[in-house]
């Protein structure tokens, strides 16, 4: 038995040590770091991409998405109020998301990371495998279900509300 294992201990941890680098190679990026990932709010993202924040804040209306909440607020019920947040704010319900306007009011808002992911880690490295880059109309799905959807076509929009 001792030979056996020591045969398999030789000769076995070569392919499974490769096996091994492989994987920890492909889960580099954002899944290694899923489990610190938290939302920073757009503001954070200013200074790097100063182009896509400021046509964000003047032409999306994600940018000022909690004011449509604001606007009917009266009619409605706290639990209501808290059905809006998860598409007009930043991460509601989420590890590090939005809780309440007085907790995260950077967050308030339906920002860039309601597309491109938490930023927390991509801030400070700068790394672009820290922040989801490539994106497909799955990312707009969760928000924009058939119902809320007006003169919106994925397809040819899928830089649409964006910057
Ligand atoms: C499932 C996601 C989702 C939820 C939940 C949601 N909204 Fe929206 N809301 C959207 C989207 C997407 C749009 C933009 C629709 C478009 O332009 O195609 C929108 C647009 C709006 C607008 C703007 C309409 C206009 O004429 O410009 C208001 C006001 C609004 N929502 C209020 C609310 C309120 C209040 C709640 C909670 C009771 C709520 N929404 C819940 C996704 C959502
Ligand atoms: C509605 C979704 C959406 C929001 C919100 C959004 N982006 Fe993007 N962003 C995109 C899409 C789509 C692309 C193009 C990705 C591709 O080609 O697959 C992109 C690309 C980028 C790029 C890569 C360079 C480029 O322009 O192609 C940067 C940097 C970027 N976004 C930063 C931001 C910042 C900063 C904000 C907030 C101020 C933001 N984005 C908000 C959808 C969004
Ligand atoms: C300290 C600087 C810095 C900050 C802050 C920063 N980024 Fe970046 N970001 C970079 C650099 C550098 C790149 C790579 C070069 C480029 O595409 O501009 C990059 C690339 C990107 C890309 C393209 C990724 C790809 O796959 O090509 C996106 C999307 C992006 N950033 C989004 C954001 C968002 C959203 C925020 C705010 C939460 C943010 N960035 C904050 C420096 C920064
Ligand atoms: C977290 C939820 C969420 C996600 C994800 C999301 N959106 Fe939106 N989007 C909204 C809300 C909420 C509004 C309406 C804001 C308002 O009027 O209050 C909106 C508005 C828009 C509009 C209306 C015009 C404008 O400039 O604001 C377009 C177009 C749009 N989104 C495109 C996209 C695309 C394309 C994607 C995917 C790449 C996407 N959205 C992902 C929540 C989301």
């Amino acid at each position: 038995m001792p030979r056996i294992s020591k045969f398999l201990a030789t000769y076995m941890s070569l392919p499974l040590m490769t096996i091994l680098l492989v994987f920890a190679q492909a889960s580099c990026g954002l899944a290694q770091i899923k489990g610190s990932l938290a939302y920073v709010g757009s503001s954070a993202c200013k200074d790097c991409h100063e182009k896509e924040y400021n046509s964000f804040m003047t032409h999306a209306k994600k940018s000022v998405s909690f004011r449509s909440i604001e606007r009917v607020k009266k009619e409605l019920t706290e639990e209501e109020i808290k059905g809006c947040y998860y598409c007009h704010t930043t991460g509601y319900g989420k590890q590090g998301g939005f809780v309440s306007p007085e907790k995260t009011p950077h967050l308030k808002n339906a920002g860039c990371e309601v597309c491109h992911g938490p930023g927390n880690v991509h801030i400070k490295t700068t790394d672009v495998t820290h922040i989801k880059g490539t994106l497909t109309t799955e990312d707009c799905e969760a928000c924009h279900i058939s119902e809320r959807v007006r003169a919106f076509r994925y397809k040819p929009l899928i830089h649409g509300g964006a910057h």
